[in-house]
């Protein structure tokens, strides 16, 4: 544990020393466990803001990449299927669900898995989820194993949620939680915000660190010992993905790479999603507001627009290259959002409009890590229903329409 004295060298070194402003008003109990977040807290962050103007980090030459079409695996769809059905009979793929995020979009205070998607009965987003894995399970016939990802804010909702509904079928001997780590929150002028007198502001520091909060969980051992090779890392608000899938694992394999991205089709040209493509050669996701008009307008010989590959957060990576890769450092993005605090006066304020910055690193730039990713195309009304906001584009209502295309019964 950290002195008074040591913890006003640290923020002074960050020009944080506000942090301390009420400590002689707090009890005993609450100023060490103030000075504990301090020594806990990643200031290192911060630095990222002076950066602010250069962007977070120096982007290379893209190129397009082509992906598996429907098509292409439809033609080779037996050998895919039996190929990811002997990885997952061996034990050698798992599934890791990314629950950590706020989504603060839906404004729904609970994990977003516990939002119910049903109408005239209960459907709960982590049911939608375990059912699409429970298909793969069932044509197996071998449970895939199940890491979760939460935060501290919404790991004791989520672990009792899932008791609650008695995993919702699943073994539970097969299901693992881990929580991730934390990052501080900061107001536009770069200042730590504070939750309470004693409280720093922080929140889940993105989805980036899923593999190193498993290691430092002590989840490597279990993979390990469980001798996994090959994760499937996907999002929880999309209630139509399909996790452990068999022939995204059989092509991923028997393509030789050393991971895959699921993709769907761009709608259109200015389409909001990341695509994957090459970066100086590497495997890479150019996200959408990096794209040049002319990246975006580009057609192949076909007519086929060229960046044409969405992700769709489902990745397949493989544990050596991650064990490898752990120690390096990720780009922290800098992203704009609502952060309740309390302000001057000791009042709590729950904003309703941005009023600061979250740090987070984020899985897609993991596939620049890769030195090889097979884009994977899947049909986009079968396995792509986000639910990013209640209503409009990526939402509450759209989802639905989709899973009842699908023939969910709400
Ligand atoms: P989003 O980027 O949609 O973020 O997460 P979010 O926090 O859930 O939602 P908004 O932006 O506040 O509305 C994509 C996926 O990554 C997970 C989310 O739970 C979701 O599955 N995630 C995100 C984490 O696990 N940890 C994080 O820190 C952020």
């Amino acid at each position: 544990m950290i002195t008074l004295n040591e913890a006003q060298i640290i923020l002074e070194k960050y020009g944080q020393q506000h942090i301390l402003g009420c400590y002689d008003q707090l009890s005993e109990a609450e100023k060490q466990d103030l000075l504990d977040q301090i020594e806990r807290v990643d200031f290192s962050v911060l630095d990222n803001l002076d950066k602010e103007k250069n962007a977070n980090y120096n982007r290379g030459k893209f190129e397009p990449l082509g992906a598996v079409t429907i098509d292409d695996i439809n033609k080779n769809r037996e050998l895919y299927k039996a190929k990811g059905l002997e990885a997952i009979r061996s034990g050698k793929a798992a599934a890791v669900l990314l629950a950590g995020g706020q989504g603060t979009r839906l404004g729904f205070d609970k994990p977003k898995g516990m939002f119910n998607m049903g109408v005239s009965r209960e459907l709960f987003i982590f049911e939608c989820l375990i059912n699409n894995l429970m298909k793969v399970v069932d044509e197996a016939g071998a449970w895939v194993p199940l890491y979760i990802m939460t935060s501290e804010k919404n790991h004791d909702d989520t672990t009792s949620f899932f008791e609650e509904k008695n995993y919702f079928g699943y073994n539970k001997d097969f299901v693992r939680f881990f929580i991730q780590d934390m990052a501080p929150s900061v107001g536009y002028d770069g200042k730590i915000l504070m939750e309470g007198k004693g409280r720093i502001s922080s929140s889940p520091n993105g989805n980036g660190g899923w593999f190193s909060s498993m290691v430092r969980a002590g989840l490597l051992s279990d993979l390990k010992e469980k001798g996994i090779e090959w994760l499937n890392v996907f999002a929880v608000d999309n209630v139509l993905q399909q996790i452990a899938d068999p022939l995204f694992i059989g092509a991923v394999i028997e393509s030789g790479c050393e991971s895959g991205g699921k993709v769907v089709s761009k709608a259109a040209p200015d389409e909001r999603v990341g695509v994957l493509c090459l970066e100086d050669g590497m495997p890479s996701i150019v996200e959408y507001y990096e794209m040049t008009e002319e990246m975006r307008t580009l057609l192949t010989d076909d007519g086929d627009l060229a960046y044409k590959y969405g992700v769709i957060l489902n990745y397949l990576f493989n544990i050596n290259k991650l064990e490898q890769i752990v120690g390096d450092k990720l780009p922290v993005h800098i992203v704009e959002k609502k952060i309740p605090f309390m302000d001057e006066n000791g009042q709590f304020i729950s904003p309703d409009k941005p009023n600061g910055y979250k740090f987070e690193t984020l899985v897609l730039d993991m596939v620049h890590q890769q030195s090889s990713c097979l884009p994977y195309e899947v049909e986009r009304w079968k396995e792509f229903a986000p639910v990013k906001n209640p209503t409009g584009v990526d939402s509450v209502e759209s989802a639905r329409e989709l899973l009842k295309q699908n023939g969910v019964e709400l």
